[in-house]
């Protein structure tokens, strides 16, 4: 390669960089894209016994999981679900999945986690629009507590 080729080859490369550099910029400094929902202190509690449990083992949250038992992402808010119907199963196990013997505290505790999960958003999450610049807009839950 000459020294003016590579000249140019370099100014190209150093194009591309930056345009990409600006492309990242303009998407992940996005401050709507800054969807927050910090977890209580009984929710954390909750989520210690998830995780010493293996409820995730079995169960997925936003897709993430084992897929022996259902999503439990919006479990808290389902028709027909919610607290009561959370607790029932912790206690009585049911087909796979195991009796656990959480006292009203703990279940108390497990139940405000999912709650709080659920209030974070939609999964699955077919509520989305595209408009003809090519950028999506989904449906989020949580938009309201920004402020
Ligand atoms: C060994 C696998 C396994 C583990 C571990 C497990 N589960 Fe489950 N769970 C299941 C299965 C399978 C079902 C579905 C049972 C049915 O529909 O009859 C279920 C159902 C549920 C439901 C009802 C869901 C719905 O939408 O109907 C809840 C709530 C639940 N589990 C919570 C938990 C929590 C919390 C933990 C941890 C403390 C846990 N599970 C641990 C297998 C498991």
């Amino acid at each position: 390669m000459t020294h003016k080729k590579t000249k140019i080859y370099m100014g190209c490369m150093l194009a591309l960089v930056s345009v990409f550099g600006l492309y990242n910029f303009t998407i992940y400094a996005d401050d709507d894209a800054q969807y927050k929902t910090p977890l209580s202190e009984k929710a954390l509690h909750g989520q210690a016994l998830w995780q010493q449990n293996n409820c995730f083992s079995c169960h997925q949250l936003y897709g993430l999981g084992g897929y022996l038992g259902p999503d439990l992402t919006n479990v808290f808010s389902a028709e027909n679900k919610g607290p009561e119907y959370i607790k029932a199963f912790l206690n009585s196990g049911v087909k796979t999945m195991p009796k656990f013997r959480f006292s009203e505290a703990e279940k108390e505790a497990l139940t405000t986690f999912l709650k709080e999960v659920d209030a974070s958003g939609y999964y699955p999450n077919y509520n989305a629009t595209i408009t003809p610049d090519g950028w999506v807009t989904i449906e989020y839950k949580n938009e309201k507590s920004q402020e």
